[in-house]
């Protein structure tokens, strides 16, 4: 695929995502066994890790999408969060479990966990393909947790630089005179 030319180098290849993918799809179908759980996508960028995910997930489960932006064109976060589109239907007394791409500075996850809690869920838990600890600005611990890996800006597999290189099928560090300009 053209767009690997600016792939400095490949951190996960599709091989090793479906086999985390596979991993988190066991733990969360043992955890919700007997039980109905909501997923919920954040948009844009988990929709690939979450369609795959939901394959995985032996248990009783429906799906629902949320959408916020916090970055615009840019590789670090404004640290501003809006809700730029909601859930269609209710959380009230339901098993939740929200699904993001990666985690970041916390930001994010921090505004959207306290905005669904406040709407009564049964149950609320984080499921992240990937975690950067080092990029913490806030206290916040997802429940699932894919990879854990340093302070490098990725794309593929559904995360991008401004919209692009979602399509990528494995995960790789974006070769930094991309952004650098
Ligand atoms: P946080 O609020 O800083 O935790 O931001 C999390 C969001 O930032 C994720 O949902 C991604 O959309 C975006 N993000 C953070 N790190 C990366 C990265 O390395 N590549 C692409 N997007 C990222
Ligand atoms: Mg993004």
């Amino acid at each position: 695929m053209e767009l690997y030319k600016d792939i400095e180098k490949i951190l996960f290849t599709k091989e090793e995502i479906a086999e985390k993918v596979k991993e988190l799809g066991k733990r969360i179908s043992e955890d919700y066994h007997g039980k109905n759980v909501l997923l919920i996508c954040t948009l844009r960028g988990a929709s690939v890790f979450f369609s795959d995910l939901i394959r995985e997930i032996d248990a009783d489960l429906t799906i629902d999408f949320i959408a916020m932006s916090s970055y615009g064109a840019s590789t670090k976060t404004s640290g501003e969060v809006k809700l730029t589109k909601d859930l269609a239907t209710p959380i009230s007394g339901k098993h939740v479990i929200i699904v993001e791409d990666i985690i970041d500075s916390g930001l994010t996850l921090k505004y959207v966990k306290r905005m669904l809690e406040a709407r009564n869920p049964a149950s609320l838990k984080v499921c992240a393909l990937l975690d950067k600890p080092e990029g913490r600005r806030t206290d916040f611990e997802g429940d699932y947790i894919g990879f854990t890996i340093p302070n490098v800006f990725i794309v593929g597999y559904g995360l991008d630089y401004a919209e692009r290189y979602r399509q990528l099928p494995d995960i790789g560090i974006l070769d930094p005179t991309v952004y650098t300009k």
